[in-house]
């Protein structure tokens, strides 16, 4: 998503002003061409020289010429920076510079930057905690945000005066989700096309306290729902047991077991164009669940659980989909394609996403996932490890076409 976008990244006086370094290191590998203003006081606290060493770029730090007798400068760099970018991020931003921004004052090369920017503005303060819950800037902060900017909440934590609060600049994946999310907003492809995205474990009743389940944790189906809410479509998503905030935007059906998550989709899978189905179901539950907690006996013998198959969804919703687009994902951990294969043809599916929880940084619960998505032609698309929010907008790039 990053590949050739031109981000403007401005930079202030702040201790955190040494993570912008990160910040360009990580965007130049993703691909992005990346411009840096630094204020004046940034510059007390990284040098303008490893930010444009990082970048390959002049970095700026003064509109004006060093001398006006000895040379000009053509261009108006501050309109020129601010209509080139395609987003624009503050990091980190100071009291001052969010107070300047609020109201307008544009004293130094980014603040006249920022009044000729035309792309999204992401602002991330970070700052001791007494000048962030200061009114002031809490007040300047809700003028920004009232105006369309993004801000990057601080995380809580201990901070460089040794005070503990929020004011800490967060660490670079949700920083980048964000910047990702923010270029994903200015994408409309999915306008009008109603997504149905299934995610989640499922909890397969033993008894009232007592459950089979499995450690998903519902991350890829919800980035998925996330990313494609921001895309413009309509999104609808059935989620298994799961700690993970709803996306904004996204209607949410919460369900527990393979049972209660087969009726929802049958329910729901007729109005949606395209069907992902991301959760990681049960294959098998207990034959049946006792009222009461099974209570250990005096002697020695263990309960035993007989156990039965679960309904196929997607199967169901393979041999039902007419029209629909119907993606389903593969877990596997050994001959990952052929196994894949066989699965996206039994399913009837037109595509297939491959993800291998051994491979490190694709396990349950992680951030990122390596995958690869197999059609029904027989082609394969693989991807590098990426944050899952990032392979979601890969798998929509894919069957959006
Ligand atoms: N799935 C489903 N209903 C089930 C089991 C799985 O809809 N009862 C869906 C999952 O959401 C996923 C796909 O089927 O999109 C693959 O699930 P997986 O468990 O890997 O495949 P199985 O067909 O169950 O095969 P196996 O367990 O043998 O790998």
């Amino acid at each position: 998503m990053l590949k050739n976008k031109k981000i403007l990244l401005g930079v202030t006086g702040g201790i955190a002003a040494y993570k912008a370094a990160y910040i360009v290191r990580e965007l130049k590998r993703l691909g992005a061409d990346v411009r840096v203003i630094m204020t004046h006081s940034a510059t007390q606290f990284i040098t303008p020289l490893t930010l444009s060493t990082l970048s390959q770029h002049e970095v700026i730090v003064s509109l004006w010429p060093k001398s006006t007798h000895e040379s000009t400068d053509l261009g108006v760099k501050h309109v020129d920076l601010g209509l080139w970018a395609d987003l624009t991020l503050i990091l980190p931003a100071s009291a001052n510079t969010i107070a300047k921004l609020a109201t307008g004052i544009a004293d130094n090369a980014l603040t006249s930057t920022a009044l000729s920017i035309r792309c999204p503005l992401l602002i991330a303060p970070a700052m001791d905690l007494d000048m962030y819950r200061h009114p002031a800037t809490q007040n300047n902060i809700g003028v920004l945000q009232d105006r369309g900017c993004i801000i990057i909440e601080p995380e809580t934590g201990e901070l460089a005066s040794g005070l503990s609060g929020p004011g800490r600049l967060p660490e670079l994946q949700p920083i980048l989700e964000k910047i990702e999310s923010a270029l994903a907003g200015t994408q409309k492809d999915l306008s009008g096309v109603q997504v149905l995205v299934t995610a989640g474990p499922t909890y397969e009743k033993i008894d009232p306290v007592r459950f089979i389940g499995n450690r998903s944790s519902g991350k890829m189906g919800y980035a998925i729902a996330k990313a494609a809410v921001q895309r413009g479509a309509d999104v609808t998503l059935i989620s298994g047991p799961s700690s993970l905030e709803t996306p904004q935007g996204v209607q949410r059906i919460d369900v527990e077991s393979a049972a209660e998550m087969f009726g929802a989709v049958q329910r729901e899978y007729e109005r949606h164009q395209f069907i992902i189905m991301a959760a990681a179901v049960a294959d098998f539950r207990p034959a049946s669940s006792e009222k009461q907690k099974i209570k250990k006996t005096n002697d020695r013998d263990v309960p035993e659980i007989k156990l039965e198959q679960t309904d196929d969804i997607l199967k169901f919703i393979g041999d039902h989909k007419d029209e629909r687009t119907v993606i389903g994902f593969a877990l596997e951990t050994e001959n990952e394609l052929a196994h894949a294969r066989e699965k996206l043809e039994k399913k009837k599916l037109d595509y297939i996403v491959i993800n291998n929880p051994t491979r490190e940084g694709s396990g349950f619960g992680s951030d990122t996932n390596e995958i690869q998505i197999l059609d029904k032609n027989g082609k394969v698309k693989e991807y590098p490890l990426m944050s899952k929010f990032e392979a979601a907008h890969k798998i929509l790039d894919c069957i959006n076409g």
